[in-house]
């Protein structure tokens, strides 16, 4: 009988695009997906490391499977991704937790089909936790979760180490891929039909930095538009430091760059973002803004801000509120600063007490949609295209997509299918999604 297993994925889009990978693997490997975790006989947890939630989560989720283990022997049960690659996290998971069969980290995912096996073979633990990050290996087999959309590594690893940020230790340095491969990559998606890419790395600007041939991330940019025939370019995450006027004009001459730009500031005064060791000052930022709006002024800006990093005072805060106020963004993805053991910021003094970030994130909140609704407003009566994606899974009636500024549309229409680019005329306009017809 064909083997099954369930794979629950937390945290960014890498981790998404890796658990592609592992599908690959066991695609080749002769196992059949499912939801269902009572048949399955092997669960996969590809997990995270960024904020302690998550971690949490996750080792609530292991401690159960013990009692499923238990009715179940023969069940394999596999942890692997940012948060396992911290040797603390695997050693605890290890005591604590006997029955996982097998804990791999981030570097180790192209060895996954001997791993599995070694796990299947072994009454014990396997654990593989290869420390450095090794060379990229090119060719690794991927299953992708959309016909039309795709996740393109770009980079992998960081070496900004923000003060907050666990990423650089458990991700490695940053390696480029070679243009050539990634070309190559999305020409073979245009050809099997996809017709977006967002191209991934934890700081994409930095593209090419660690290449022997002179490439930047904007004439990769530049060649991704120009030799692939893609419909639509996305690219996370620009790092505010490292973002170039060349890159504004390229994203702006670009015929399918989508006019979207995710740029975290993180926070709006200076003390806090010199303490994250960010490595720009407000001043700069809002300078980049302007320039990006003067190349491209219907680009939609998306930002990440952290509530209560250590030390944030209340006036500390009024900036990041002023600057979001300045920029007005059209959706901020904010989080409430959560220590991470072994990064410097663990050890800052004066944290802040739940209760005050709790407050504060509110505030930045509510402040942030009016922003949102007032820039989605903006749309009322005009006409967008949107990538239909599917029904929407709260109205099956109306299809739901985006737009190609990132913005969310529901829309009803006649003959809409998945995959097609469509115009749709914006009726309603809601803080987090539009509506529309086609
Ligand atoms: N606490 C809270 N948020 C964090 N992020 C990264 N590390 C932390 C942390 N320790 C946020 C940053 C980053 C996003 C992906 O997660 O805003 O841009
Ligand atoms: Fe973390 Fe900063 Fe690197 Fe982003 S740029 S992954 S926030 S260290």
């Amino acid at each position: 009988m064909q083997k099954k297993y369930t794979m629950t994925v937390f945290g960014c889009q890498m981790n998404e695009r890796d658990a592609e990978t592992i599908r690959g693997f066991l695609d080749e490997l002769g196992y059949e997906e499912t939801e269902d975790v009572a048949e399955a006989d092997l669960i996969i947890m590809n997990t995270c490391a960024v904020r302690e939630k998550a971690e949490a989560k996750v080792l609530g989720r292991i401690g159960k499977l013990g009692q499923l283990k238990e009715k179940k022997p023969h069940l394999t049960i596999a942890i692997c991704g940012c948060m396992v690659q911290q040797e603390k996290v695997a050693n605890y998971i290890r005591k604590n937790f006997p029955f996982v069969d097998l804990i791999f980290g981030t570097h180790n995912i192209a060895s996954f089909p001997d791993l599995l096996q070694q796990a299947l073979d072994s009454e014990e633990t396997v654990v593989a936790l290869r420390a450095e990050e090794g060379k990229i290996v090119e060719g690794l087999p991927v299953r992708r979760t959309d016909k039309f959309k795709a996740w393109v590594n770009i980079t992998y690893g960081c070496n900004n180490f923000c003060s907050y940020c666990i990423v650089p230790y458990v991700r490695g340095r940053e390696r480029s891929r070679l243009p050539e491969e990634i070309i190559r990559e999305i020409k073979t998606l245009a050809e099997n039909g996809y017709l977006e890419v967002t191209l991934l790395g934890q700081n994409v600007n930095s593209y090419g930095k660690d290449l022997a041939k002179q490439v930047d991330f904007a004439d990769l940019l530049a060649r991704v538009d120009q030799e692939t025939g893609i419909k639509r370019i996305r690219f996370t995450t620009s790092h505010p430091r490292d973002f170039t006027e060349k890159l504004a004009r390229t994203i702006a001459d670009g015929k399918n760059i989508c006019e979207h730009i995710h740029l975290p500031v993180q926070a709006g005064s200076n003390r806090i973002l010199k303490l994250m060791n960010r490595g720009y000052t407000r001043e700069h930022y809002l300078q980049l803004v302007e320039m990006i709006r003067q190349h491209e002024p219907d680009c939609a800006l998306t930002t990440d801000i952290i509530v209560g990093f250590p030390g944030e005072t209340e006036e500390d805060f009024a900036a990041t509120l002023d600057l979001v106020d300045q920029v007005s963004y059209d959706a901020a993805f904010t989080f409430l600063y959560s220590p991470r053991s072994g990064t410097p910021a663990a050890e800052m003094p004066d944290q802040i007490s739940d209760e005050i970030k709790k407050e504060r994130f509110q505030r930045l909140l509510a402040l942030q949609n009016k922003h949102s609704l007032r820039h989605n407003k903006k749309l009322v009566g005009q006409k967008v295209e949107v990538l239909a994606e599917g029904p929407s899974k709260t109205d099956p009636t109306v299809f739901t997509g985006r737009t190609r500024t990132n913005k969310v549309v529901n829309f009803t229409g006649e003959n809409i299918e998945p995959g097609k680019l469509i115009t749709v005329e914006i009726t309603e306009a809601r803080t987090w999604s539009l509506l529309g017809r086609s």
